[in-house]
């Protein structure tokens, strides 16, 4: 069974992650990725005073995300190395909804486990844009976690 797990390093995700383990642990053929989608939210870099951003600029933004985004990655697979489970890992950049739900097409995943809401401020909604779109839009059969 290939189970693609999502995770932005959030509480909720980190909940998806161990539930997807201990669902993991009871097959015997359970092929797990865990995937994490980094991205520049430009409205967060502050420009220079001519409102240009710097390819530079730019390029250390980027580092910094992909670094945070492979601690996310090892300490989620963490999770699963503790119950003796393979995991891999995958760390894309792009947009998160779409990226995942691209993987999940492409790798024809069984499962897709993921958090009902992550990293985002308003808590109102049950779901957030990205647990929304993965469960309108992939095939697999998806696995929100609350
Ligand atoms: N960048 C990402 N990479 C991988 N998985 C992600 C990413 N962002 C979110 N997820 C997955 O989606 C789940 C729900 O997060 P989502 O981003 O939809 O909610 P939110 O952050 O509360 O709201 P929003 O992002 O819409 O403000 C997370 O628990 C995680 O499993
Ligand atoms: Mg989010």
């Amino acid at each position: 069974m290939k189970i693609l797990v999502c995770t932005d390093g959030s509480e909720q995700s980190i909940k998806a992650v161990k539930k997807a383990a201990s669902t993991a642990e009871h097959l015997e053929d359970a092929s797990v990725t865990l995937i994490h989608v980094y991205y520049l939210d430009t409205a967060i870099i502050s420009p220079h005073a001519d409102g240009y951003v710097t390819g530079e600029i730019l390029q250390r933004i980027d580092g910094e995300k992909k670094e945070e985004g492979k601690k996310k990655l090892v300490e989620a697979a963490k999770i699963f190395e503790e119950k003796n489970i393979k995991v891999n890992t995958l760390l894309t950049k792009g947009h998160p909804a779409t990226t995942i739900i691209e993987e999940a097409k492409k790798g024809k995943y069984d499962l897709v486990v993921i958090g009902s809401r992550g990293l985002g401020g308003l808590k109102k909604l049950l779901l957030g844009s990205v647990s929304n779109a993965v469960a309108q839009e992939v095939e697999s059969t998806v696995m929100i976690v609350k």
